[in-house]
């Protein structure tokens, strides 16, 4: 089981970093696995701290993917790492097991504290088709161009039938990405 969740780090100086990561979990513990290079792994082994915010703003994982990282943040309870002001809910880790890998660690994480701060509000398709978005673009060096732009029509379905104006945003970053890496790339 995965849960797709907005996790924020700090580094020894004190700079908050923001990212997308899909929680394992494992028993009562999540695991973020980084692949290297990332600054949320470096953040983790020197501050063994996290926060796993969940919210179904989709546009913090497409802004992260596309060079917003900048959100509203707010001190945590427990813990000295900042969480995301607007999450709906969020946890606060703390690594107890590091699993090492030349390509993708593990950081095993128990959790410290947990707090709700806002309802659910029910399922959204263009949600769901934001975070899929999300996926293909940070795996578009590894695929072929054309899956990309048929698994993107299909999602633009969702999108136009279901989004609201925070939806909308959020894929109009993405398709302004992927067309930007395609022209960078001549392919
Ligand atoms: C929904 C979602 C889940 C992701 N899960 C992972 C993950 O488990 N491991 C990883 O290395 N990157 C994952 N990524 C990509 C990272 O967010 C991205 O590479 C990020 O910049 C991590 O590097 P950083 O720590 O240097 O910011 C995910 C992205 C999205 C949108």
């Amino acid at each position: 089981m995965i849960r797709e969740a907005i996790i924020t780090t700090v580094s020894p100086a004190g700079k908050v970093h923001v990212a997308p990561f899909g929680l394992i979990a494992e028993g009562n513990r999540w695991v973020i696995a980084p692949f290297r290079p990332s600054t949320t792994l470096d953040n983790l082994i020197a501050v063994p701290y996290a926060v796993a915010n969940f919210t179904d703003d989709v546009r913090l994982f497409a802004g992260c993917l596309t060079g917003r990282r900048d959100w509203p943040l707010v001190p945590a309870s427990k813990i000295a790492v900042s969480r995301i002001a607007d999450a709906l809910a969020h946890a606060e880790l703390a690594v107890e097991k590091v699993a090492e890998d030349a390509a993708r660690p593990r950081f095993v994480c128990g959790i410290v504290h947990e707090e709700t701060h806002a309802p659910f509000g029910g399922f959204n398709r263009a949600k769901a088709a934001v975070i899929e978005a999300c996926i293909l673009l940070s795996r578009l060096h590894m695929l072929p161009r054309q899956k990309v732009e048929q698994e993107l029509a299909y999602l633009t379905i969702s999108v136009e039938k279901t989004a609201g104006p925070e939806e909308a945003q959020a894929w109009s970053w993405l398709m302004d990405e992927v067309k930007a890496r395609y022209a960078t790339a001549g392919s």
